[in-house]
């Protein structure tokens, strides 16, 4: 089976993408996959580099059972382009700018995360909102979306996996 690498990519790399990075490492884990899918999450704004997750954002994954202290928050690079073969936007912001640093030869996928989802009760989302500056339930709304997601989104890679694998690639 191919290795494949997926990075998670949000605004400041403290609320919803390092959430993301956690709750689909932890699928993968369960799916035992941790050795074929490594996981990363990254930032397009720079004012939290370094820094743990949002403590909100923490609080609200660790009452369902995922981890997210030992993420810092990280600078999205043109080399991520090189690294990761699936690099997923929390909004269509954050997909406009890694829009303008991707390189030519870029041959992953660069979507957004909602893209995946299975359910119909976010069919009127195009984007997981920006929770910073709202109160408790945009967090609860972020980790339900990317619940979701993850499972669609781990689901496409797998098909993609398969079909590979069976083409010898
Ligand atoms: P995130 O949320 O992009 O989901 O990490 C934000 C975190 C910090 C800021 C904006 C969004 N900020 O402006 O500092």
């Amino acid at each position: 089976m191919s290795t494949v690498s997926v990075l998670f990519v949000c605004l400041g790399n403290i609320c919803r993408s390092p959430t993301a990075h956690a709750v689909f490492q932890q699928i993968v884990n369960a799916q035992e996959l941790g050795s074929k899918i490594q996981v990363d999450s990254a930032g397009t704004g720079d004012w939290h580099l370094g820094h743990a997750p949002d403590a909100r954002s923490t609080a609200t994954a660790a009452e369902r059972g995922y981890d997210l202290s030992d993420l810092r928050s990280r600078l999205v690079t043109s080399a991520d382009f090189t690294q990761f073969d699936y690099i997923i936007a929390m909004d269509t912001s954050n997909l406009s700018n890694l829009q303008v640093m991707r390189p030519s030869e870029f041959s992953g996928e660069l979507e957004l995360f909602l893209n995946y989802t299975a359910k119909e009760r976010y069919s009127d989302y195009t984007e997981v909102p920006d929770p910073y500056l709202g109160g408790a339930d945009g967090f609860e709304l972020v980790l339900d979306m990317i619940e979701d997601a993850s499972l669609g989104l781990l689901n496409h890679i797998k098909a993609h996996i398969q079909q590979s694998d069976m083409a010898g690639g």
